[in-house]
């Protein structure tokens, strides 16, 4: 400090000595440089660069200064008050670039982890498929007719022919319902849905109908107590076993492939009669498995042929008994197992998938079944 220095308080003229604001700065830069976020270096602004801090309060005091000393003076403190401002400002862009940079860091968004969506769920497989069986039949002008699945006894059996020994009605096979004496029981195959069709529509008819069915029968990965069928039925003038075979053989390459045929194996059923098995030939491999052991085929077990359904001309006790006159009208019907059906078609290789209500299931096979 120089030129002259009497006239004035001592103590002010330290506040305002090269030294005393030398170490102000100091204080100052140390401080911003130890605040390390926004908060810490707004408190120190305001202790070292505020109305109150020492700095400020050392300029109050130039204007007490006899005026040949303040040019000097207020030369150092604006260079020391330009100091502080200019730490200030370098530390603020410091710390809120490294602010900036732990919230990146902090808040980052890792597009490529796994989410948790919402889980989506799936139409089951087998009401796809039975959408997609009932399609064929709609497309050929058929209607899709519904019956209950608690049944009279009388439909699911005495109006389809069946004598009253018949061994199926034997309580190891069909679910009766108590009380046994109102002769209901939960249905052992779509067929009643004939007598109903009968009973309540007129000739010609043509219907197709899904749905649940019930047997007194293990619970395990080929057989349900509870599995679904679709019935046809066409009752009309001049229906012969040739129609059958036209619209199976039809059903059958809507389902499986152009290429597909069938093959009927006589059999037996009350309500049908002449009756037959009706046999898919394999649609993976036609046939070239058979007797070919480096072709294997899991689809038919190398058999060419895969057991689909029950069929037949109905029986004119059937159409009596619906009151239609058998002189005059004639029909075909047929049956097959929808869950089977998926299990081949679709390669599902356990029944209980059907009814355990695994989402998983139904989204495996999402699309597939149509
Ligand atoms: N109802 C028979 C069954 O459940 C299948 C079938 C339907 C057979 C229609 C012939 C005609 O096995």
């Amino acid at each position: 400090m120089s030129g002259p220095n009497d006239n004035y308080d001592p103590k002010q003229v330290s506040a305002l000595s090269a030294e005393s604001l030398d170490a102000m700065v100091a204080d100052a830069v140390a401080a911003f440089a130890a605040a390390d976020t926004v908060a810490a270096l707004k408190d120190a602004r305001l202790a070292h660069a505020g109305d109150r801090s020492p700095i400020a309060l050392a300029n109050r005091e130039i204007g007490s200064l006899p005026p040949a000393a303040r040019k000097e003076v207020g030369q150092r403190m604006g260079q020391a008050r330009a100091r502080i401002a200019a730490a200030l400002q370098a530390r603020q862009d410091e710390v809120a670039a490294a602010e900036l940079a732990r919230d990146l860091v902090a808040e980052r968004v890792d597009v490529t982890l796994p989410v948790e969506l919402t889980p989506e769920g799936a139409q089951h497989p087998i009401t796809a498929l039975i959408d997609r069986m009932c399609d064929v039949f709609v497309a050929m002008g058929w209607e899709v007719a519904e019956g209950p699945e608690l049944e009279a006894e009388w439909l699911n059996f005495d109006a389809l022919n069946f004598t009253p020994d018949h061994p199926s009605r034997g309580e190891t096979d069909t679910l009766f319902v108590a009380p046994l004496e109102n002769h209901l029981l939960m249905r052992t195959h779509t067929s009643p849905v004939q007598a109903r069709t009968m009973l309540t529509r007129d000739v010609p008819i043509y219907v197709v109908c899904p749905g649940k069915v019930y047997r007194a029968d293990e619970f395990d990965a080929t057989h349900l107590p509870v599995f679904h069928q679709i019935e046809g039925l066409c009752v009309d003038k001049g229906i012969s076993m040739a129609h059958l075979k036209g619209t199976l053989d039809h059903f059958a390459k809507a389902m499986f492939g152009e290429e597909v045929s069938t093959r009927f194996r006589p059999h037996y059923f009350p309500f049908t009669e002449p009756s037959a098995e009706v046999d898919l030939e394999c649609f993976v491999c036609h046939g070239e498995s058979v007797g070919n052991p480096d072709r294997p085929c899991r689809t038919c077990k190398s058999e060419g042929w895969i057991e689909w359904g029950g069929c037949g001309v109905v029986n004119p006790r059937v159409l009596i008994s619906a009151g239609i006159d058998p002189e005059v009208y004639s029909g075909f019907a047929f049956g097959m197992g929808i869950d089977r059906t998926l299990m081949f078609r679709n390669n599902a290789a356990d029944l209980r998938d059907m009814v355990e209500g695994d989402v998983r299931f139904a989204r495996s096979l999402k699309g597939v079944a149509r």
